[in-house]
C-alpha cells in the first residue's frame, strides 16, 4: 500500500504496480527497454521499482549512467549486487568473491594477458578453428562438398565463439577437453547462470545441484591443467592460464592454482554469452544487407590484398567498416540490458532533490542512450557508416587508473556497451579480435541471407527470438 501514500518527496518516484512483492517483475522481464522508456515517460529519469521483493532504482540517460558506474567505492557495490549469482559459478576468492581492491589487482593480470603479442597470435588459431568449424560441423559440412545450406546461428556461434576463445585465451588443454566431458559441465554451470538464479540463489531444484557439481568439477580440469604444466614445465606463453600462472599480487602473493581456475571459469562465462551473442546479431544483420556483406569483402581486399592472404592482428585496426559494424552492432544490441549496484550509503541525486536510499540496488541501463533519438538519429536503423561521422568515441576524455589500467574517467557517454569505471570491461579488445576475425572469415568463405528477429530478454544477455536461421553458400 506504500504507492497510495503521500510519496517523501526526497525518495525517488515508484512505479505502480498491483501485486506487492512481484511489483513489475512481469513487464521488467519481458521487456526492459519497453519498460525503461514506458516509465521515464511517466516518472523522469530517476524511478524505483519492485521486483521479487527488491527496491530498485533505475538511473537513466547519460547522467544515470555516470551516477551508476562511477559511483563511489563507499556508496554503491557491485559485488554486493552480483555474488550471489557469480560465487556459485566462479568459484571462491575472485571477482565479487573478493574485496574491490583485490578485483582491481585481479582485473590487471587479465589485462596484462591480452596484450598486442598475444592478440597476434590468436588471429591465426581463430582464422584455423573458424575453417575447421566450416569444413566439419554438421552445420556446414563445407569439407564434404556441401556448397549451400542452411544454420541455427545463435547455435553455431556459440560454438565458434568457445571454439575459439578456448583456443586462444583459454589455451589448448582447454580446447581439447571441450571436444570430451568439458562441454557437458560447461553447459550444466551455464544452466546455473541464468536470471533466474541471479533472482532465487537457492533453490532445491535439480540445476542448482548439477551447476555446483559441474563448478567443482572444471574447476579440478583448470587446476590439472596448471599441475601438469608446472610438472612438466611446458606452457604456452600466449594464454591466460599462462599469464596467471605468473601473477603476483602486490603483497609478493602468487595466485593460487585454484583461483588461477576460478578466474580461468570467471573469463570464459563473461566472454562466451556477450561476444556470441554480438557475433550472432551482427552476421544477422550482414544477412539482411547484400551490399554490406559486399562492401566487407571489398575491403578485405583492399586491406589484406587482392587475393586474400590469410587475415593478421596488423589488418583489423585498417578494417575500419569491419569495426563500424561490430560498434553498430553493439549500440543496438548490447548484450547487457542491465548494470547493477547495492546502495551502500545514501546517494544524493545531483540537480535534484532525490536521495537513494541504502538497501536499494541501483541499476544503470546504458542501452536506453544508445537508443535514444536524442543521441542517435534514427536508432532503430543498423547505419554502420553512422561512425564514420559521429563518433561517441570516450577514448579521448581524461582518464583514471583504478588499478587495472587507464580507463576513461567519464561514464557520461551515450554509447557505453562495455560500460565504464572501475568495473569497465577489460575483455572489449579482445573481444574486437574474436568479432573481426570471426566476421572476416564468414565475408570471406560465405554469402549468407538472414532476417532480424526482434529480441529475446529470457536469459543473462539480449538475444535474437528464434531459431535465427541463416541460408548459406560458398562464395566462388
Ligand atoms: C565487465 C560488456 C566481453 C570480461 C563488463 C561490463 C560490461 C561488459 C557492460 C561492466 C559490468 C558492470 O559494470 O557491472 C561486455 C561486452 C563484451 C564483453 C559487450 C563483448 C562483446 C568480455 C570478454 C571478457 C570480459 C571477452 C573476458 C576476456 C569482463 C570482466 C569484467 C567485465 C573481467 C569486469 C567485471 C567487474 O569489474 O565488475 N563487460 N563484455 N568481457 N567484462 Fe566484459
Amino acid at each position: 500500500l506504500q504507492q497510495f501514500r503521500p510519496r517523501d518527496k526526497s525518495t525517488p518516484p515508484v512505479v505502480f504496480h498491483l501485486f506487492p512483492w512481484f511489483g513489475s517483475m512481469i513487464t521488467y522481464g519481458i521487456d526492459p527497454y519497453k519498460f525503461f522508456f514506458g516509465m521515464r515517460e511517466k516518472y523522469g529519469n530517476v524511478y524505483t521499482f519492485i521486483m521479487g521483493g527488491r527496491r530498485i532504482t533505475v538511473a537513466l540517460g547519460v547522467d544515470g549512467n555516470e551516477l551508476v558506474l562511477n559511483g563511489k567505492l563507499s556508496q554503491v557495490s557491485a559485488e554486493d549486487a552480483y555474488t550471489p549469482l557469480t560465487t556459485p559459478v566462479f568459484g571462491e576468492d575472485v571477482v565479487y568473491d573478493v574485496p574491490n581492491h583485490v578485483l582491481m589487482e585481479q582485473k590487471k593480470f587479465v589485462k596484462f594477458g591480452l596484450g598486442i603479442e598475444n592478440f597476434k597470435a590468436y588471429v591465426p588459431l581463430i582464422v584455423g578453428e573458424t575453417k575447421k568449424y566450416f569444413e566439419s560441423s554438421p552445420y556446414f559440412q563445407a569439407g564434404s562438398g556441401k556448397t549451400s545450406g542452411s544454420v541455427p546461428l545463435l547455435k553455431a556461434m556459440s560454438e565458434i565463439t568457445i571454439y575459439t576463445a578456448s583456443r586462444t585465451l583459454q589455451g589448448k588443454e582447454v580446447r581439447d577437453a571441450l571436444d570430451g566431458s568439458f562441454a557437458d559441465l560447461y553447459h550444466d554451470l551455464d544452466r546455473g547462470f541464468t536470471p533466474l538464479n541471479f533472482m532465487f540463489p537457492n533453490l532445491p531444484l535439480p540445476s542448482y545441484r548439477r551447476r555446483d557439481v559441474a563448478q567443482k568439477k572444471m574447476a579440478q580440469t583448470y587446476m590439472n591443467i596448471i599441475k601438469k604444466r608446472r610438472e612438466t614445465g611446458e606452457t604456452p606463453d600466449t594464454d591466460m592460464i599462462w599469464s596467471l600462472m605468473n601473477a603476483k599480487y602486490k603483497d609478493g602473493r602468487a595466485l593460487t592454482d585454484k583461483e588461477i581456475a576460478h578466474m580461468m571459469i570467471a573469463l570464459l562465462m563473461a566472454g562466451q554469452h556477450t561476444s556470441s551473442a554480438t557475433g550472432t546479431w551482427a552476421l544477422l544483420h550482414l544477412g539482411a544487407d547484400k551490399k554490406l556483406q559486399q562492401d566487407l569483402l571489398e575491403e578485405q581486399k583492399r586491406v589484406c590484398g587482392e587475393d586474400l592472404p590469410e587475415l593478421q592482428y596488423e589488418h583489423l585496426k585498417d578494417l575500419t567498416l569491419l569495426n563500424y559494424v561490430i560498434r553498430e552492432t553493439l549500440r543496438m544490441h548490447p548484450p547487457l540490458h542491465s548494470i547493477m549496484r547495492l546502495v551502500k550509503a545514501p546517494i544524493q541525486v545531483p540537480g535534484s532533490d532525490i536521495i537513494i536510499p541504502e538497501g536499494h540496488f541501483l541499476m544503470a541501463a546504458p542501452g536506453v542512450t544508445a537508443v535514444d533519438p536524442a543521441h542517435f538519429p534514427n536508432p532503430n536503423t543498423f547505419t554502420a557508416d553512422r561512425w564514420s561521422k559521429k563518433s561517441a568515441d570516450v577514448d579521448i576524455e581524461e582518464k583514471i587508473d583504478y588499478g587495472y589500467g587507464l580507463v576513461s574517467k567519464g561514464a557520461a557517454s551515450p554509447y557505453l556497451p562495455f560500460g565504464a569505471g572501475r568495473h569497465r570491461c577489460i575483455g572489449e579488445q579482445f573481444a574486437y579480435v574474436q568479432l573481426g576475425t570471426l566476421i572476416s572469415a564468414f565475408v570471406r568463405e560465405l554469402e549468407w541471407e538472414s532476417v532480424v528477429p526482434p529480441p529475446d530478454y529470457s536469459s543473462m544477455v539480449v538475444l535474437p527470438a528464434g531459431g535465427s536461421e541463416m541460408r548459406w553458400k560458398l562464395r566462388k
